[in-house]
């Protein structure tokens, strides 16, 4: 009886999973003809956007709310492939729950996924590109280039993101992200989106060779091996303070020791005159 059940319960099953992956396969060809590859794209975009994000965004990228009237996610209206690329190859989107901050994690969507993702948001309206990898690769970035970007950094972003990159704490339970794990591509499109708190900085802020020069910096500090146990002064707000406390101390030590070696050294000289 209970095995009959189990056994009409699978051949159910199988049948539907073969529908669905007939579906699959054919639907796409029947929806979109001779409408190109781009087109494909755009539409398997749509569909993957309908089942992983259109819960908070939105059927059409419009924005959600639920049912209270809060949002659930922003319009998507406008933010360009650049701003999708990031943010759900980041792993933040799909986002899983609200919070102060969705966090980064390994990403859920394959490359394909993605592009196609990002096809179909760019195709609602025009927003920033997914930038080309000329922009953003620095294999071949020269020192002059690592230290101009330095300065760039130093100016637009440590305030955030810490001198060496490491990140820290913001507002409201926020904070900018540790720089050490970001891929040249997406330290490009953050500064082209503007994540949450961080500021957009478009091509005419910062000119694609300014972000260059900043990619090619932060890539200089990932690489950056620590040298022995020194690693202190760049892991944050808490050892800086410690550091600059150490620093301090120390150097008022020193004068300490200089002034103590120096005074008995005038009262020779004194004395001799
Ligand atoms: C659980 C709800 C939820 C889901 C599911 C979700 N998002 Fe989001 N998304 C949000 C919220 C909330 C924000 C704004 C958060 C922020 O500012 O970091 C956001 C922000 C974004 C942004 C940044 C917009 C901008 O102005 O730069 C993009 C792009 C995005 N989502 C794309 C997607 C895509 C693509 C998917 C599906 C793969 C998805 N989201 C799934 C809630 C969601
Ligand atoms: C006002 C503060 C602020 C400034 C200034 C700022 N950022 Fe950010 N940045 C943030 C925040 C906050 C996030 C995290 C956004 C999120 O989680 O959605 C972020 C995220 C990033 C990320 C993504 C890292 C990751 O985890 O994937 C990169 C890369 C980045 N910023 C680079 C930069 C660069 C380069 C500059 C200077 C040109 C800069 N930021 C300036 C606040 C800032």
């Amino acid at each position: 009886m209970k095995r009959g059940k189990l056994a009409r319960a699978l051949v159910v099953g199988a049948a539907l999973v073969t529908v669905g992956a007939a579906y699959a396969v054919l639907a796409p060809d029947n929806a979109s003809g001779a409408d190109g590859p781009q087109s494909d794209q755009v539409e398997q975009g749509r569909r993957l956007f309908a089942v992983s994000c259109a819960s908070c965004h939105g059927l059409n990228a419009e924005g959600g709310t639920n049912g209270e009237g809060r949002d659930t996610g922003p319009s998507l209206i406008g933010v360009g492939a650049a701003a999708v690329d990031f943010q759900v190859s980041t792993g933040r989107m799909p986002a899983a729950q609200p919070g102060a901050q969705i966090p980064r994690k390994p990403p859920v969507f394959t490359v394909d996924e993605i592009n196609a993702l990002a096809a179909y948001v760019a195709s609602l309206a025009p927003g920033p590109a997914v930038p080309a990898e000329e922009s953003y690769d620095v294999s071949k970035a020269t020192q002059e280039e690592v230290v101009r970007g330095g300065e760039l950094f130093r100016t637009n972003c440590t305030a955030c993101h810490n001198f060496a990159g490491r990140g820290g704490a913001l507002p409201d339970g926020k904070y900018a992200p540790t720089l050490m794990t970001s891929t040249p591509r997406n330290i490009y499109q953050a500064m082209l989106t503007g994540p949450q708190q961080m500021p957009v900085f478009s091509d005419h802020v910062l000119l694609p060779e300014d972000k260059r020069a900043i990619i090619a910096y932060v890539v200089a500090l990932q690489q950056r091996d620590d040298p022995g146990g020194f690693g202190l002064g760049r892991l944050g707000p808490v050892s800086e303070g410690l550091w600059g406390w150490l620093v301090g101390i120390g150097s008022l030590v020193a004068v300490a020791v200089w002034i103590g070696a120096k005074v008995p050294r005038v009262h020779r000289g004194t004395k001799d005159d």
